[in-house]
């Protein structure tokens, strides 16, 4: 998910952008809350891309404070609802006690199997590409580079109205299936996320061939 409108959400209201990320993080825990239920066993959030770091610092150090405050928070509760927390991007230029808060949520919750919650953070889809590539002793191939990247995207869903995914998952998005929404993020519910899993399931997805019933109609005719 590309959490996006949070400053447009905060600037509606005439309130600071900031108050937009605090309320963002109230949707975070209602999509953490609503997505097992709605049948997602993997959640995919983009925090904070490598591309954030041009925002003026106090936006930057209170979206890592928010992110910090949220790992405190909710780690007891992922645990006892079956998520496992990961953290995908870099994490040299984090603050070291975010990065703290990661490596214990990360450790504390895995054995969750319920779902599996990864926050991108610092990250860019470009820059996790190059990375694989360079470890690669040999010759990649498609099998080693989503090994190390991650699982493909089934669905991706973007709030607030922009349609782009701003290098998020490229390699992973390959046959995605994309869903826009002009709702900002904190106003992104539950039961929004349930009418999206709802329209994807009734997407036909064809990976670039026929779908199972066009193949019967052409071996009845
Ligand atoms: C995009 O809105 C949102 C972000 C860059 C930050 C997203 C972060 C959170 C929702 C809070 C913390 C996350 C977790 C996982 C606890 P924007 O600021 O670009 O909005 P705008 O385009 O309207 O200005």
């Amino acid at each position: 998910m590309i959490m996006d409108g949070n400053g447009r959400w905060a600037a509606e209201r005439g309130l600071p952008r900031v108050a937009g990320h605090r309320a963002g993080v109230e949707t975070v825990r209602r999509v953490v809350e609503t997505a097992p239920g709605a049948g997602v066993d993997v959640l995919t959030l983009y925090a904070f891309s490598e591309d954030n770091w041009s925002r003026p610092p106090r936006e930057v150090t209170a979206l890592f404070g928010l992110l910090e405050h949220y790992l405190a928070r909710e780690t007891s509760r992922c645990l006892e609802q079956g998520v496992q927390i990961e953290v995908i991007g870099r994490r040299d230029r984090l603050p070291d006690a975010l990065c703290r808060a990661i490596k214990q949520s990360e450790t504390r919750t895995r054995q969750g199997t319920r779902l599996r919650l990864r926050i991108a953070l610092d990250y860019s889809s470009r820059t996790a590409l190059l990375a694989a590539a360079n470890a690669a002793p040999g010759t990649l191939t498609r099998e080693d580079l989503s090994r190390a990247l991650g699982p493909d995207v089934d669905l991706l869903i973007r709030t607030s109205g922009e349609q782009r995914l701003s290098d998020f998952l490229l390699w992973e998005c390959a046959y995605a299936e994309f869903l826009f929404t002009k709702r900002h993020w904190p106003d992104f519910t539950g039961e929004d996320l349930m009418n999206a899993v709802a329209e994807f399931r009734g997407r036909k997805r064809r990976f670039g061939g026929l779908e199972a019933a066009e193949v019967a109609q052409l071996q009845t005719a």
